[in-house]
């Protein structure tokens, strides 16, 4: 049901002589920080951007699992599978969360895998990208997670209760992802000179597409004006990303690791560093389906979607059968 209506969600944010009394009690709520729960009145247009954003979101958590699964059979020590084989199943468990949270706003599960699978609904850019070496995965804990943390902390703080409440668990989790990633990638910057280079090729190859995870800048992203407007997000794509590499600048150097931009500068009058825009072509392109991995995870959502078909239709026949039962029993 949701599926054309995501599409049609208008951007435009009214002003308050344009809204309805439901409208005008809405923005006061959203205004006043009190959270929209699943029951409460809100606009249509509100319920559709967060089916959008949480389910989009949703599927980045699953897709997410398919660059770092890879390399589960390949860590180089049983204590770094084990760590991976953690932060892999937290991933299913955040994706859990949010399909729970999206479910609250009237579409389910199934309409969300099958708008992804018929690429109507998106997930993150970042894991249209491949993972080479263990190097890598130190690289995606570390930048994918650590950018991850920094937009959903921020969504901690999200107007609507379900998402918000999911973010305050997840981010949690997040810091052990990311913590994990430095420390791995630390050990190969500190190590031989052949891993400080798998190191420094790593960050390299992830940088900008991790710079990317947050959206286009705000002058060309589509919803973020109403979006902030009923703070389903409060900052903006761009703020966001100026967070996430003041933060992590300093972590490079500490690596002894090459920038891997030559546009990053501290800029000491805006107290933030300066750095170069990604290729942005290259964004819109990946996000089309034309990035170097996208046709694999596709095909592999699809292919664990329908080999766990069995498993779903087993428990909704054990589901069906108690509540036979139950109804008979009363
Ligand atoms: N990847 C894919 N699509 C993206 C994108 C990205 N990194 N950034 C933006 N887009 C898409 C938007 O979905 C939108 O397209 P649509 O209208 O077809 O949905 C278009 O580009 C314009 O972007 P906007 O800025 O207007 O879109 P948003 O207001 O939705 O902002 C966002 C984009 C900042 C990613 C926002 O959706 C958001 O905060 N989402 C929640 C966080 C999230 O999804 N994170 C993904 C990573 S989760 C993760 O990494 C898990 C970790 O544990 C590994």
């Amino acid at each position: 049901m949701y599926a054309q209506m995501i599409k049609t969600a208008s951007n435009s944010v009214k002003s308050r002589d344009e809204m309805s009394p439901e409208e005008a009690a809405f923005q006061d709520k959203i205004d006043n920080d009190i959270k929209i729960e699943p029951r409460d009145w809100m606009p249509e247009d509100y319920r559709r951007t967060l089916i959008r954003q949480i389910g989009q979101h949703a599927h980045s958590e699953v897709v997410g699992q398919l660059p770092e699964g890879n390399w589960i059979t390949r860590a180089p020590t049983l204590e770094r599978k084990m760590i991976l084989l953690a932060k892999v199943q937290d991933e299913a468990g955040h994706g859990l969360y949010l399909y729970s949270a999206a479910e609250t706003l009237g579409v389910s599960r199934d309409e969300m895998v099958e708008m992804l699978h018929e690429g109507r609904m998106k997930y993150s850019s970042i894991f249209n990208y491949p993972t080479l070496n263990w190097a890598d995965i130190g690289a995606v804990g570390w930048l994918v997670d650590g950018a991850a943390i920094v937009n959903q902390v921020a969504l901690q703080r999200t107007s609507y209760g379900p998402y918000s409440r999911a973010m305050i668990r997840i981010c949690k989790e997040e810091s052990f992802h990311a913590r994990q990633g430095y420390h791995a990638i630390m050990k190969m910057a500190f190590g031989t000179p052949e891993q400080k280079k798998m190191a420094q090729d790593a960050v390299n190859r992830l940088w900008f597409p991790a710079i990317m995870m947050f959206g286009p800048n705000d002058s060309e992203s589509t919803h973020s004006e109403q979006s902030m407007a009923w703070k389903i997000k409060v900052k903006s794509n761009d703020e966001l990303r100026q967070q996430f590499v003041d933060q992590t600048v300093p972590q490079i150097e500490y690596l002894g690791l090459d920038l891997p931009d030559p546009g990053i500068k501290w800029n000491e009058e805006r107290g933030h560093y300066d750095f170069s825009d990604p290729d942005w072509s290259e964004f819109f392109n990946v996000i089309k389906g034309n990035g170097p991995c996208n046709v694999d995870r596709m095909n592999a959502r699809v292919k664990a979607w329908e080999d766990g078909q069995w498993v779903r239709d087993g428990l909704m026949e054990h589901a069906r059968k108690r509540a036979t039962r139950k109804v008979a029993a009363e």
